[in-house]
Parts: C-alpha cells; structure tokens; sequence
C-alpha cells in the first residue's frame, strides 16, 4: 500500500465501505505494547499536527497530557461543527467517517482509552447516517459493546466548546463551564478526557499509517499537513476544499471558482475570526503563524469572500445580533454586553445611531474582552473590532449620514434559519 501523494488527502474519493478503506489505507497500528503508544505520542510530536478545530493546539501534547493523566482515559471525536459557516466536519464524517473512526481509535489506543464518544450537531442528519453505517461495520473492534458511542449535540455556538461537550456527556446541558480543571486533566466522569476536532483525527489516522515525515511533505515548515477550508460567500463554487497549509488566499479564493463579482474584504476563521481587507488578504496565507501576526486567526478553516458592494456594516450587526443571541446565559459580561454591542451595531447600520455610538462600542469591546468562561465575548470582540479597522469609512457614514446604499445587498455571511433554529441546550 503506498503513501497517497500530494493533495487531497482527507477529501479522497470515498471508499464504499470499510473493506475498501482498508484496502486502500492498510491497517491501523495495534500499539499493544506500552513503548509502542509511548513512541506513537513522540511521532504524532514530532510531526507537528495542529488541533483543526479552531484552537490550533498541537495534538501531540495534548495526547501525552491525557495518556499520563490517570486510569480509564476517554476520548472525545468533536464533529458538534458549531460555526454556522463551516461544513467542513460535516463534510468528513459524510464522506470519510472511517478515517474519523480511525483517528478516533488510534488516539484511543495511544492513551489507553476503551469508551470513544463521537459528538455530532444534532441537525447533521447525513454525517449521523454515514458515521452510524460505519460504526455498525465496525462493530468487532470494539472493546465491548457500546464502548463507542454516538452523542448529538444541540446545534448551538458555543456547544461544540470543549467544556461544554463533556458537560453534555456528563448530562448537563451544552454550556460551556469554567475551567480549570480542564477536559484532559478532568472530564468525562472525572476521568481524563482527549477531545479533538473530527478533522484532527482523520490528520491522526493517516499519520498513524504514513508518519511524521509524509504528514510534513506538504504544507510550510512551521506547519506541516492540509488544512480544510469552507469557502463560500461571491465564489463561483462555494464548498469544502483541501490546501496545504501555507496556500495564498488568492489561491483559496480561485479554488472555490474564483470571485463572482468585485470582492471588498475576506472574513477568515469564522465568526471567531477576523475581517480582512482584499490588499491585506492577498497578502496572506492559511496559516496560523502568518495569520496571527496579522492579528487574525485561520479558526476553523472558514473563508467568506464578501463582495465589494455589501455593506460590511450591516453583514457585522447581523453576525453579532447571533452571536449575542447565543449565549448560553452564564457570564454576566457575555449576556448584557453581548447584547449592548449588538443594539449599538444594529442601530449604526440602521443609520439611527446618535454621534459617538462608535467610540462607545470600541469602549464595551474593551470592557468584554478576556470576559466569560467560554471566551465567547472574544469571538465578537475579534469579529467587530476587525470590521470598526476594516469598514471604518462605512461606519462613520453610517453614524453621520445615516445607512449606505449597500444595505439592502442580500446577506453575505451565513447564518442558521431563524425559523427552524435550535434553541435548546440538551
Ligand atoms: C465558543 C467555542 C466553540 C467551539 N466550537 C467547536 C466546535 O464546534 N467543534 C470543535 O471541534 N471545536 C470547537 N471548539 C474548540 C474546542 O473547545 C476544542 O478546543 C477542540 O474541539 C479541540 O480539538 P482540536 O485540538 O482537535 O482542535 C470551540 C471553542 C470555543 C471557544
Ligand atoms: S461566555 Fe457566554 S456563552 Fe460562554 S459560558 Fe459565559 S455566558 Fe455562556
């Protein structure tokens, strides 16, 4: 069985079953033996694979943590894809749930873990069907029956963070809790618990086979592997594509078909992320490095091309509208700020806002910032602060002379349908 070479590698064509997914990937190291799992931890190390999920934490470590934390570890598959514009979870427990259930399996191996729970947004019906079908074909591996085990989340924000997945799993609701202590030094039933993005874990599953130094044949010396990006907003061909890390944005952009009208800005990492200027977009690269010192964060791979004639104003109210409407009630900075900055957008892009509506928004940003236990005010705090630099000629127009013409372009940025929207947390 030799190496795939090159790209895609997590969006192969899909095998029809787990006969075939063998066939073409060979099987999975046993590592009975403790320096076995021992060596595996040091070579998922050393080859630089990054948590996918948002956070960016090299996997390596955190499986040593848990490996080293305790009897009866448990480990975590996140496919709970709580960032309305990311598919790309969705995508791969669709079309590659063995390599998922793989990633999942050797991570269980690595730390000594027998229970797998496979986390997946309550509304993802066709990952659930495949994942489902693929479990059943596995049935055999498991340690003993129900062992792995499937949880569907309520399809909120903050629902797939990772404190509030293993509250759900204790039989809480979906909320995020504070930490410390965290997931792998205390979780599941107390015990020491790995949680990792579904994409992670199908980056684990080839590693596992291939190693380090294939991982690394692709992608930049600092941050080695394929990255997958949902690229949607002016694309000709809108989706869930697979890059080396380290790919120019003008690249992403053409990959999804290229601009179907005049681009003004790129939103990257989700709604955690950062509005970008096209002059500064195209200056820069899916990477977490280069992203960071550009004061923006690759998140989980979201890239929204955002049409020069929309009204970046607007698109930011709405988004942090939702955002605000998602939190889970706990923090007090979190449920009235959220909601004060939402009001304050709302009514700039509205064109109702009295004079020093912005400054009085850049002051509450500052005010929310490193606030509440899941950081969910960081995510707008980076989300409209981004756009305050981006559209700043936009929002004092707005505040002056009230709302732009641009306001009434169809919405850019996806959002969950407010009339079947999940509102529960269990
Ligand atoms: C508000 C919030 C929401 C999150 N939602 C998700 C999610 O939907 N899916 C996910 O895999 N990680 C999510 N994360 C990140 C998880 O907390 C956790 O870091 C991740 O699942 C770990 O996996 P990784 O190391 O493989 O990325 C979220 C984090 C925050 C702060
Ligand atoms: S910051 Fe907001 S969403 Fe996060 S736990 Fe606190 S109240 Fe909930």
């Amino acid at each position: 069985m030799s190496a795939p070479a090159g790209l895609p590698r997590l969006l192969a064509p899909s095998p029809a079953n787990h006969r075939e997914h063998v066939a073409r990937y060979g099987s999975l190291p046993g590592l009975r033996k403790r320096a076995e799992r021992a060596e595996f931890v040091a070579m998922v190390e050393r080859s630089g694979l990054r948590g996918r999920g948002g956070g960016g934490f090299p996997t390596g470590r955190k499986l040593r943590a848990v490996a080293d934390g305790g009897r009866h570890p448990v480990v975590v598959a996140n496919g709970a894809e709580g960032e309305p514009a990311s598919r790309k979870d969705h995508v791969l427990l669709r079309y590659s749930p063995h390599l998922v259930i793989d990633g999942a399996a050797v991570a269980a191996r690595a730390v000594g873990a027998e229970e797998i729970h496979f986390v997946v947004d309550r509304r993802d019906a066709e990952g659930l069907a495949a994942l489902d079908a693929a479990l059943r074909e596995r049935a055999p591996e498991m340690p003993s029956p129900g062992a792995w085990r499937v949880d569907v989340v309520p399809n909120r924000y903050v629902a797939g963070e990772e404190s509030a997945v293993v509250n759900f799993l204790n039989g809480g609701e979906a909320k995020p809790v504070t930490v410390p202590p965290r997931p792998y030094e205390r979780g599941v039933r107390g015990r020491a618990t790995l949680v990792q993005n579904v994409e992670t874990l199908a980056n684990l599953a080839l590693i596992a086979r291939y190693g380090p130094e294939w991982f690394g044949a692709v992608g930049t010396t600092d941050e080695p592997g394929s990255v997958l990006t949902t690229t949607v907003g002016a694309v000709a061909r809108p989706g869930v594509f697979e890059f080396a890390l380290g790919t120019p944005f003008t690249e992403v952009i053409e990959g999804a078909g290229g601009p179907t009208e005049p681009l003004g800005a790129l939103l990257v990492g989700g709604y955690f992320g950062t509005w970008l200027d096209l002059p500064t977009a195209e200056r820069l690269v899916l990477a977490h490095g280069v992203l960071h010192r550009a004061g923006a964060t690759l998140g989980c791979g979201v890239v929204v091309a955002v049409p020069a004639l929309c009204c970046g104003v607007t698109e930011t109210a709405r988004v942090a509208r939702y955002l605000a409407s998602e939190s889970a009630g706990q923090c007090g900075p979190c449920v009235y700020g959220l909601d004060a900055i939402a009001s304050a957008l709302e009514a700039l892009a509205a064109g109702r806002a009295p004079n020093g509506t912005i400054a009085t928004v850049e002051r509450w940003l500052g005010d929310v910032a490193g606030r509440g236990a899941c950081h969910l005010p960081d995510a707008v705090v980076g989300f409209v602060r981004s756009s305050l630099a981006v559209f700043a000629d936009d929002y004092v127009l707005h505040e002056r002379k009230g709302p732009c013409a641009a306001v009434t372009h169809a919405p850019v940025l996806p959002l969950p349908d407010p009339a079947t929207r999940d509102r529960s947390w269990r």
